[in-house]
């Protein structure tokens, strides 16, 4: 029985893959003729490679048994491992030059810290030593460097400390905070470890028509809307207001909001953001609202789990600067295909990872011991590629 479906399931797979090629070859004139995943999936996002699944399929099966279940089906989270595989798999042709990591939840648990002791620590210092560049895009903003330090210090030491790496894949590490707001990067001398870069050196084209005025009036209407939940839902919450970002936080540590409130509360800012004409609706595409003289601000409004928070920017714009800051450092053009982020919010309302999917490959992890897992993929087959 379990070979019977084994079988059945990887024969499901290739076709999968088989519709996911077809596309690929068709995506960039589907006016014309749409092709079948389109039809069947019209909010598929681009496909910067191809995903063997099939291959995925049986990597998965032999580390989760999926054939030899006989009462449950493949399940969500066995066809996104098989998806996140199927990523890795594919980047690891030699196309791989930058990983993003968002923070919370991807890195360490939610609200707490990257330390010393954390199994992540090596295998993000093993990248570097493979040339691989790194970006932290993390929603957590924060203006100075001690903040990140707080809460990175584990790889930062490490990196520091570090004999096998030389200086200059100690300078392959930048964080990006506050989803798309403050640059800092890996500096041995500077307070921290940490060297904050000013905008002028990394805003992207795009960005620099974002007006001051324009963001802190999004953020006005944000915050009066956010206060307006907390009113009418009663919820024991706090508003927090920063210079790029706006949100509620439980007014005491020990309560959690319950998620349907949060989830209610990103729904409703978001809405009041996009009829405000300052923000720019999720349905509209990132040219189209960025080659204007005065453009709309992109935002984005999430659950973090505990909060909710909205930033100005996103994680598109976000791993778009690494892109190019990597580019321009490194000689080499950093394309979406050259490009894999890794994130825990790709479901929850506003899912802040989510938005990265428009401008490079993705995995979908749901926990550390889940990224340490993919790293190690990650490691095995570069390993194999190099041997
Ligand atoms: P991420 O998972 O690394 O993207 O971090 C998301 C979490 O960072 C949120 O759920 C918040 O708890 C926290 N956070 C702290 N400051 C900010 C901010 O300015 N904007 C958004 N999230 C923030
Ligand atoms: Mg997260």
């Amino acid at each position: 029985m379990a070979e019977e479906a084994h079988r059945r399931y990887a024969e499901i797979m290739r076709d999968v893959e088989a519709m996911i090629e077809d596309h690929i070859a068709r995506q960039n004139h589907e006016e014309v003729f749409p092709s079948k995943l389109r039809m069947l999936v019209p909010t598929a996002g681009p496909f910067f490679t191809r995903l063997p699944l099939e291959a995925a399929f049986k990597y998965q099966d032999r580390k989760r048994n999926i054939s030899f279940r006989r009462y449950v089906a493949p399940s969500f989270n066995d066809v996104r491992l098989i998806l996140n595989s199927a990523q890795v798999m594919a980047v690891t042709n030699g196309a791989l030059q930058l990983a993003t990591f968002d923070g919370d939840v991807t890195l360490y648990d939610d609200g707490q810290s990257l330390e010393p002791s954390s199994p992540v620590v090596p295998r993000l210092l093993d990248l570097l030593k493979k040339g691989i560049k790194i970006g932290i895009v993390t929603a957590a903003g924060y203006t100075t460097a001690d903040r990140y330090y707080e809460r990175l210090h584990g790889l930062l030491d490490a990196i520091a400390a570090s004999t096998e790496l030389d200086p200059s894949q100690k300078q392959n590490l930048v964080i990006m905070g506050g989803e798309a707001n403050y640059l800092f990067e890996f500096s041995l001398s500077a307070p921290h470890l940490l060297a904050h870069v000013p905008r002028e050196r990394w805003l992207t084209p795009e960005m620099t028509h974002w007006h001051e005025e324009d963001i802190a009036a999004l953020l006005d209407v944000a915050e009066g809307a956010l206060k307006d939940c907390v009113r009418a839902m009663n919820l024991p919450a706090t508003i927090v207001r920063k210079d790029r970002a706006v949100g509620i936080i439980p007014s005491d540590p020990d309560i959690r909001i319950a998620r349907e409130s949060l989830e209610e509360t990103v729904l409703v800012v978001q809405r009041i953001l996009e009829l405000s004409s300052l923000g720019v609706p999720a349905s509209s595409s990132r040219t189209s609202s960025s080659t204007i003289a005065r453009p709309r601000i992109p935002f984005c409004a999430f659950n973090g789990g505990r909060d909710v928070f909205v930033d100005i920017g996103d994680k598109s714009w976000g791993v778009t600067v690494c892109q190019q800051w990597f580019s321009s450092t490194g000689g080499t053009r950093i394309g979406g295909e050259n490009t894999l982020h890794v994130g825990d919010q790709f479901l929850s309302a506003g899912s802040n990872d989510f938005k990265a999917r428009s401008v490079g490959t993705t995995a979908w992890i749901a926990s550390p011991a889940e990224t340490v897992e993919l790293l190690d993929e990650l490691a095995d087959l570069m390993q194999k590629r190099l041997s």
